[in-house]
């Protein structure tokens, strides 16, 4: 079992690391470890994972309401680097009961929390319910008001419990935009076309927008809503 103490240490040890050894250090530790891929420029985690371990596994939530780009892309990574890819969908009765009492928008008028539980966040939970550790793309630069704090590594409280302790690896928690995308450029890694046109933080369809320059990524997710609500639920543990 990793305890507190172990954890400190790891992250001590890992904060220093660059992505890449921090990846494989965690497929090192962990045999029941998963990616988390959003398809977005989280693709670099797969890309620097395939190049340490050959037993990367990766999920994605499939919320039904993701980009006719995002589904193309997802399946392009997919067979770019032949993943087993676990594509997860939402309860089925939860989602029609959602949609029949409120419609398909309801998220504008009530706030995302409602449609990101169903869609997001109890799928995120039943897989990692089985899962010892998990590896995201958050990074700080996300967000000042909700990420400015993601360690390289930390016990999730919010998915794992007392009895069946979860780690999070957070690989990309010290890199900058910046850094992802020259990444991205010096790899040839297959990238979001979104992001050709101004879209940065890619969500699902209707809740995300692209910015203006110098506008944060953050303000193209759900805008209608305060800085610090702006997350889903996958990342409570972190606030
Ligand atoms: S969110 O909480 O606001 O939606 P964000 O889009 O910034 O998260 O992505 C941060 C990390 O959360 C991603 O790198 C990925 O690890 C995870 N994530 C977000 N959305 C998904 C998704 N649809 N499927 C799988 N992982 C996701
Ligand atoms: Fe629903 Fe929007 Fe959350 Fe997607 S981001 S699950 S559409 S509220």
């Amino acid at each position: 079992m990793t305890t507190e103490t172990t954890l400190q240490d790891w992250q001590q040890h890992l904060s220093s690391q660059s992505p890449k050894d921090i990846l494989r250090f965690a497929h090192q530790q962990f045999d029941n470890i998963v990616i988390s891929f959003s398809g977005a420029e989280d693709v670099v985690l797969i890309d620097l994972a395939k190049k340490v371990s050959d037993r990367v596994k990766v999920f994605t939530l499939d919320t039904g309401r993701l980009h006719a780009e995002t589904y193309q892309f997802i399946d392009r990574v997919r067979r770019h680097y032949d993943l087993d890819l676990e594509i997860l969908t939402p309860d089925q009765a939860k989602l029609e009961a959602l949609v029949r009492e409120k419609g398909l928008f309801s998220f504008y008028e009530d706030g995302h929390k409602e449609c990101c539980g169903i869609r997001k966040v109890d799928s995120l939970k039943r897989r990692l319910a089985s899962a010892d550790a998990w590896i995201t793309g958050q990074r700080r630069d996300q967000s000042p008001s909700t990420r400015s704090d993601v360690r390289v590594v930390e016990a999730d409280p919010a998915f794992g419990s007392a009895d069946r302790p979860l780690v999070k690896f957070n690989p990309l928690a010290n890199w900058t935009s910046q850094q992802v995308w020259e990444y991205i450029r010096m790899f040839d890694v297959p990238f979001n076309p979104l992001h050709g046109r101004g879209f940065i933080s890619i969500g699902c369809e209707p809740c995300t927008r692209p910015v203006l320059p110098n506008q944060h990524e953050r303000e193209g997710r759900w805008w209608w809503e305060a800085e610090t609500l702006k997350e889903c639920g996958l990342h409570s543990g972190d606030q």
